[in-house]
């Protein structure tokens, strides 16, 4: 990682500012003064001192949970709706990646952290974390819909463009416009593409939790940061 990358994610430093640091020669790396920003550091082994401070990245990751509400995009490049970035208020949030994006029309769950590997192993579908999506469909299915929907899911289906089935799911019909999905994968607008899958369509959709991630307490709009015990369950 670049140095004056490793410095404002160790610190509450911007690029801007650690760059004005090690300009400065406030910076040993492995004893040595270090000017230049551009200098490769490894993240695990250089030994990176600052006023006297060891610096480390690891002590730096940030791990979020945030209440998607609609209207927001799940991209770091500003596009057409306003980035879910915006709603957390804490510094370099442009290192923050998102685990398992959501449509600018869904709302729910969604976990923001800047620890690359901590973020795979959450979305990775061999980690087989559930994630719970709560449905409203355009057209009410009747009870033989239901049913042969409910195993067509259990067993997997193939989605159109896909060359394999989706994995073994739960449906779980709570009356005849309204369902649960339980998925322990994440393919591109999966949940609206199986409805389709079935000649209906999703009209709302909410994530309601990932893994033991669940939504309580946190109101649309707003976020928190996960605990070390919620983190270390991942
Ligand atoms: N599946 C979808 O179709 N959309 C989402 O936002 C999430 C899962």
């Amino acid at each position: 990682m670049r140095l004056d990358k490793f410095i404002s994610k160790a610190t509450e430093l911007s690029r801007k500012e650690s760059k004005r640091i090690l300009h400065a020669g406030e910076v040993t790396v492995n004893d040595k003064v270090i000017k230049d920003p551009g200098v490769h550091v490894d993240i695990l082994n250089d030994d990176v001192i600052w006023g006297g401070e060891p610096l480390s990245v690891a002590a730096g990751n940030r791990y979020i949970l945030l209440h998607k509400p609609e209207g927001f995009e799940c991209t770091l490049k500003v596009k057409e709706y306003p980035i879910v970035t915006e709603l957390i208020a804490v510094p370099e949030s442009g290192s923050l990646r998102i685990a398992g994006r959501l449509d600018v029309d869904t709302t729910g769950a969604l976990i923001i952290s800047d620890d690359g590997k901590w973020l795979h192993r959450v979305t990775s579908p061999k980690h087989e974390h559930a994630k719970i999506y709560e449905l409203t469909l355009a057209d009410p299915m009747d009870s033989d819909a239901q049913t042969n929907a409910v195993q067509e899911v259990a067993d997997g289906i193939l989605l159109e463009g896909d060359h394999e089935e989706t994995k073994p799911a739960i449906l779980e019909f709570i009356d005849d416009t309204h369902a649960r999905l339980t998925l322990e994968q994440g393919k591109y607008h999966q949940v609206k593409r199986m409805m389709g899958y079935f000649g209906n369509r999703v009209t709302e959709l909410h994530r309601a939790s990932i893994g033991h991630i669940t939504l309580e307490g946190l109101e649309k709009g707003d976020s928190r940061f996960l605990t070390k015990e919620e983190v270390a369950q991942f």
